[in-house]
This record gives structure tokens, sequence and C-alpha cells, in this order.
């Protein structure tokens, strides 16, 4: 059985729907904070998926999970995400990405439970000193959210040589769309990312989408970023997942698409892709934005044989379906 935590979530979800394509049975752990039981209600029409509510920050939670199942791998989602947030409340963020996180690994090894592929993300990098950013590039996160998530990077190689814990560490860059089959989707009460907000921007009337500053040394002068299609990640982690199984050692792999797309452009494939004009206002420039942040995701393309394979179109197209579900749910 594989322990997806944060299974309940976005990305999580998706990947539960694609280890249950493959048979797995799936055990979820989640506390429902970010997450929804709408999403664990449909994955559980999907397969073989079994439900704990439990929360990383109470180890007799996680524990009384690994009594109870027997688990071969985790896939460790579950953490906060809000970069703003967490500069406000750092507290919140290390508490529950780092201290979760050791409560997590110490469970696990003491039920001798030793693998596990781990959400980690480009924040971990901070700002870029060279683009495209692999993996090498040096990591000095500028926020506490980022930290929280390069402190368990470094707890887990430290945890290999200790405990032989082996452990995937992904870094993500900025993950888009929904299930193609609209099951679940990107469902966050407090929406921090692009193309959501972009297609929330239509639904939501009076409301005019912001681009935050037009004035970047790039070529139409809005910030660049790497989206990566939710599916293809999910299947990112699947493969990780059989290569941890086959190799047995530890490593860590950037995910993205290796193309850099602007706000504009991602604005532009917007209405394209919906066929309507949307309201936009070029606003002042956020603190703390890169001009350009996109991978070089060679390693895991050549590693775990990974190939991202779905559009930005297909993203945004996806993305929009969901968002019609869940305005129907507020009817
Ligand atoms: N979305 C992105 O673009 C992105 C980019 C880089 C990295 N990541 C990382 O990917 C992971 C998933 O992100 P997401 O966008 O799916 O977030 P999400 O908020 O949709 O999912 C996180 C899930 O974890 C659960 N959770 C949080 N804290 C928990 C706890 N203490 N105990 C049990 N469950 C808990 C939430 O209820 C939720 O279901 C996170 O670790 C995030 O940092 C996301």
């Amino acid at each position: 059985m594989i322990l997806i935590t944060g299974g309940a979530g976005y990305i999580g979800s998706h990947t539960v729907l694609n280890f249950l394509k493959d048979n797995y049975d799936v055990l979820i752990f989640d506390n429902l904070e970010t997450g929804h039981i709408e999403t664990v209600e449909e994955l559980k029409k999907a397969g073989n998926v079994t439900f704990e509510k439990g929360d990383l920050r109470n180890l007799d939670d996680i524990d009384r999970v690994f009594s109870k199942y027997k688990i071969d791998a985790v896939i460790h989602f579950a953490a906060f995400s809000l970069v703003g947030e967490s500069v406000i409340n750092p507290a919140k963020y290390y508490r529950n990405n780092t201290v979760g996180t050791l409560n997590l690994l110490d469970t696990m090894i003491k039920h001798n439970v030793k693998k596990i592929i781990f959400s980690s993300t480009c924040a971990t990098y901070g700002e870029p000193e060279y683009t495209p950013i692999d993996e090498k590039h040096p990591q000095k996160p500028i926020n506490p959210y980022g930290s929280s998530k390069l402190m368990v990077e470094r707890i887990m190689a430290d945890y290999d040589s200790a405990y032989g814990l082996k452990s995937v560490k992904l870094r993500y860059f900025n993950v888009a769309g929904c299930d193609t089959q609209n099951r679940v989707g990107e469902w966050h009460d407090t929406e921090t990312h692009l193309i959501p907000n972009i297609i929330k921007s239509v639904f939501e009337k009076g409301q005019t989408f912001k681009i935050f500053g037009d004035d970047y040394p790039t070529a139409d002068g809005t910030c660049i970023r790497d989206y990566v299609n939710v599916e293809d990640l999910a299947q990112a982690h699947k493969l990780a997942y059989l290569w941890l199984e086959k190799e047995n050692r530890s490593d860590v792999f950037n995910l993205g698409t290796e193309n850099g797309n602007s706000v504009k452009e991602v604005f532009d494939t917007c209405e394209k892709v919906l066929n309507q004009k949307i309201d936009v206002e070029i606003t002042q420039r956020r603190p703390g934005d890169p001009a350009t942040l996109y991978a070089n995701a060679a390693k895991a393309k050549n590693t775990l044989k990974w190939e991202p394979q779905n559009t930005l179109e297909h993203s945004i197209k996806t993305a929009y379906k969901f968002e019609q579900k869940l305005q129907s749910l507020k009817k």
C-alpha cells in the first residue's frame, strides 16, 4: 500500500488517480485543512482508496496509521504553500512543513518504512543566479515557505546517512491544469496561482484580473514562469517511485517543462482558449517576484524517463472545466 499524505489536495489527488490507474492500493492521510472530503469521495470511485483523517503535527495520528496498515512507501505532499502567508506567519510553516515532516520521517523509521517521495519546490532556489535552473543551482530561499522545504531536504539527506531512509526530492516549478476527466482539480480557498485566478476573474462579475508589473527585463515586460501540467507531474511521481524501488538511493529532480511563459502570454492564451476578452489591469510589481524562473529538467528526463505531454492550452482548458464545476457547487 502506498501512503499519500495530502492526497485530498490539488497535486496529491492527481497523483492518487495516477497510482489507481495502475491498480495500486492507496492510503490517503490528510487533515482536510486545505484539502476537501469531496475530492476523497471522487477518488474512491476511481479505485482502492482508504482515507484516514489525521494531522502530521500530531505524532499519535501518524503512528496510528502506520500501526494499522502495511505501508510500502510514502509520497508526501501535505504542507502549507502560501508564500505571502509564510512571511507573516513563519511559525505556521516551520511547524507544519518542517516539524510535521520530521514527525512523519521518525514514524517511518520506527515502522521500518524507508522510501519517500517529497514535494519540494523551486522556491528553495531563491533569486535565480542563472536560468534555466538546474539542480546544482545554489539554494538560498527568500521566504519561510522555501526555507521550510529546504530544511526538509537537508533532514532527508541526514536521515539517509544515519538511518538509511531513501528519498526522492522533486522540486516543482509552477503547477497548472486539472484532471482531463474533470474528477478532481485545483480547489484552493485562497488562490494565488496565475491560471485559476485569470479564470476566476471570468466567473466573478466586476473582477478585473491584475498583472503585477510589466516593466521586468523580459521580452514583453511581464514575469516568466514554467507551467508544468499537474497530470504530467503526477506521472513524474509514479516514475520517481518506480525508480526508487529499483535503485534504492536518494536523489533530487527538477520538474518543469523547460519552457518559460510570460504572464502576458498565459493571459493571451487564456483569452484564446476561452474565446473571450478578459478584463485586465496592469498594477505595480509585487515584492520578491524574480523576472524569470524556468527549469532545466534534463535530469528527470534522462534518469526517470519523464516526458511532459500536456500543453499550456490543455492546462487552461482543464482548469476552466474544473472552475465551472466549482462555480456550479456554489449555486
Ligand atoms: N501547487 C504548486 O504549484 C506547488 C509548487 C511547488 C511545490 N508544491 C508543493 O506540493 C505540495 C502539494 O501542493 P498543493 O498545491 O496540492 O497543495 P494543497 O493545499 O492543495 O494540498 C495539500 C494537502 O495537504 C493537507 N495537509 C496540509 N497540512 C497537513 C497536515 N499537517 N496533516 C495532514 N494533512 C495536511 C491539506 O489538507 C491538503 O489536502 C505541497 O507540499 C506544496 O508545497 C506545490
